[in-house]
């Protein structure tokens, strides 16, 4: 494996992805235009596309069509998208900036970042009902309820409302947890297999073996991300720095302190590859990824 042939491929999926999103999502021109500029506003031209990254390289473990997992993983950056504007909001984290750009209730106004939220998420599962994304509607099917269960009460949205309720009060290591496993790591968890399920059958111990790589993988993400908020600059960022303390949110740094949680997040790695030794060369961009999202500086 070679770094610099995963940053050409990295580059080449957020290519596709831009793309793709491009044509999905309504244009500006059509109305309700507002809505609409602000769903492209939100969605178009920034992020680091880690979680259409998961979805197409677990597609290349199953063999998938790059057409299918290209729907597959705009319904995800969508969703993503949504949680990222919605979050942003006062009545969440209250933050001016997100990559790079005022944030979509400050660009345009409050009613329309939350219908953005909305209509990204009903767009997202559209997708799933539109496009054939699988040989067997029952595969599909399944997929359109991982993906649901993920965004909903009991995955991301249930743990935005468990990081909320968290403001000011200490957790314990579990229920820290448990909220990261959700509000985070139920998303990253159904990129994976949904990639994986528009190829062809794998066996239950392949997916299993995927699940467990993609729960290593999705809680590294946000103890990687409690990190960043503590030690990066907004510039490298794109977004405000040192808003969890400021905010007095239970995060792995306060709860461990940095460099346990550093240590965490490595051992979560070596988890997540551990999860894959039983695969071929075809899941080496799936190793490669887990190795970026620990390593990443913003
Ligand atoms: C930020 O996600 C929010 C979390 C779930 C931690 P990303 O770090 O993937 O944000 P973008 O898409 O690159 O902006
Ligand atoms: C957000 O977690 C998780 C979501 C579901 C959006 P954070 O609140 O830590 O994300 P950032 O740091 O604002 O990107
Ligand atoms: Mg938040
Ligand atoms: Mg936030
Ligand atoms: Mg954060």
């Amino acid at each position: 494996m070679n770094p610099a042939d995963f940053q050409v491929w990295s580059r080449e999926v957020a290519t596709r992805m831009e793309a793709a999103l491009g044509e999905l999502l309504p244009p500006q021109s059509i109305a309700p235009a507002r809505l609409h500029d602000a769903m492209r506003y939100s969605t178009l031209g920034g992020g680091k596309r880690v979680r259409p990254m998961l979805v197409f390289a677990a597609g290349l473990v199953s063999d998938a069509e790059p057409v299918r997992l290209g729907v597959a993983a705009a319904a995800v950056e969508m969703i993503h998208a949504y949680s990222l504007v919605h979050d942003d909001m006062p009545c969440m984290d209250d933050d001016v900036l997100r990559r790079g750009k005022p944030t979509t209730h400050v660009e345009f106004d409050e009613a329309t970042a939350l219908l953005t939220g909305d209509a990204l998420q009903s767009l997202a599962f559209q997708l799933l009902a539109d496009f054939k994304l699988s040989d067997d509607p029952a595969v599909q099917l399944k997929m359109i309820q991982i993906f649901a269960v993920a965004c909903g009460s009991r995955g991301m949205a249930g743990g935005q409302a468990i990081d909320l309720d968290a403001v000011g009060k200490s957790l314990t290591l579990p229920e820290l947890e448990y909220m990261h496993i959700l509000k985070t790591g139920a998303l990253i968890r159904a990129s994976v297999l949904m990639g994986a399920h528009c190829g062809r059958p794998l066996s239950t111990v392949e997916l299993e073996h995927l699940d467990r790589y993609a729960k290593c993988v999705g809680l590294a993400f946000q103890v990687v991300d409690d990190i960043l908020d503590e030690e990066a600059d907004s510039s490298t960022l794109g977004k405000t720095a040192g808003k969890d303390r400021e905010a007095n949110k239970p995060t792995y740094t306060t709860l461990m302190g940095l460099s346990a949680a550093k240590k965490f997040a490595r051992e979560l790695l070596a988890d997540a590859q551990e999860s894959l030794a039983g695969f071929d060369a075809r899941a080496n961009r799936l190793r490669e990824l887990a190795d970026f999202i620990v390593r990443r500086d913003r």
